[in-house]
């Protein structure tokens, strides 16, 4: 479902990411993890084609997006639900507007859009929110409200870049809790950390990466700080 072939990054100076080869599969969930300004948010990036790599090919879904034309790059995202550490909710939109929102730019018409903002509001236990402000939510919510906008078009990938960064520990839990029920619904999720709390309590397949290349990839891994390179 995600390809990575020899890929660096290089924004000038030392390169963000260095010959990355990885492969998750469909269904897969996995992990992203390393210190700060190891590549994390990068890689991210080139799968949702917020950015290009310098060498090497990324595949999503099987599509080469080093070939996609730049007015194809919404299609990309259309398959791909993104969710962020900072939620990226519209302010003065309703909880129910704010996950409409994709659907309605699709034309997707207004009974089928409240059926499914209403059936994935109800997957992250927010039905009776609809009609709230994302400021009148705690920070854990927004996050739900976050993953319900990402969900709401049923995308094959779900990526998430420090979904958890402004959550507390047991908030942060009951988040990477519901990624899980979501993968095992079908989809790819894939989710950039550097919380080991919430990487340890899980014990998924975790891919370590450390100054632009991956370090270690194990399945049902922890989060160590300093990975035993050798295993
Ligand atoms: N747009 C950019 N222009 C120039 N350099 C960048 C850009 N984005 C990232 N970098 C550099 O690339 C490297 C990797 O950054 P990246 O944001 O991918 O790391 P990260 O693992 O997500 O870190 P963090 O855990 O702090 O979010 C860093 O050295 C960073 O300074
Ligand atoms: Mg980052």
């Amino acid at each position: 479902m995600i390809r990575l072939q020899n890929v660096t990054k290089d924004y000038g100076g030392r390169p963000a990411l260095i010959n990355v080869n990885l492969h998750i599969a469909l269904g897969e969930f996995a992990f992203l993890v390393g210190p700060s300004g190891a590549g994390k948010s990068t890689l991210m990036r080139l799968l949702y084609r917020e950015e290009t790599p310098t060498s090497g090919s990324v595949f999503v879904g099987g599509v080469n997006l080093n070939r996609l034309h730049k007015r194809q790059v919404p299609l990309l995202r259309r398959r791909l639900g993104t969710i962020f550490q900072d939620y990226k909710l519209l302010p003065r939109q309703t909880v129910f507007n704010n996950v409409a929102y994709i659907l309605r730019a699709l034309g997707v018409d207004e009974k089928e859009v409240a059926k499914r903002v209403q059936s994935a509001l109800s997957v992250v236990s927010l039905e009776h929110k609809g009609d709230a402000y994302p400021d009148e939510l705690s920070g854990g919510e927004q996050q739900r409200v976050g993953i319900a906008r990402a969900i709401v078009n049923g995308p094959p990938v779900l990526l998430a870049d420090e979904p958890t960064g402004n959550l507390d520990p047991a908030t942060s839990l009951e988040i990477v809790q519901l990624l899980e029920r979501i993968a095992e619904r079908g989809t790819t999720v894939f989710i950039s950390t550097h919380d080991t709390t919430i990487v340890n309590a899980l014990r998924r397949r975790v891919i370590y990466l450390k100054g632009g290349e991956i370090v270690s990839d194990v399945d049902s891994g922890v989060y160590e700080l300093e990975p035993n390179l050798n295993v």
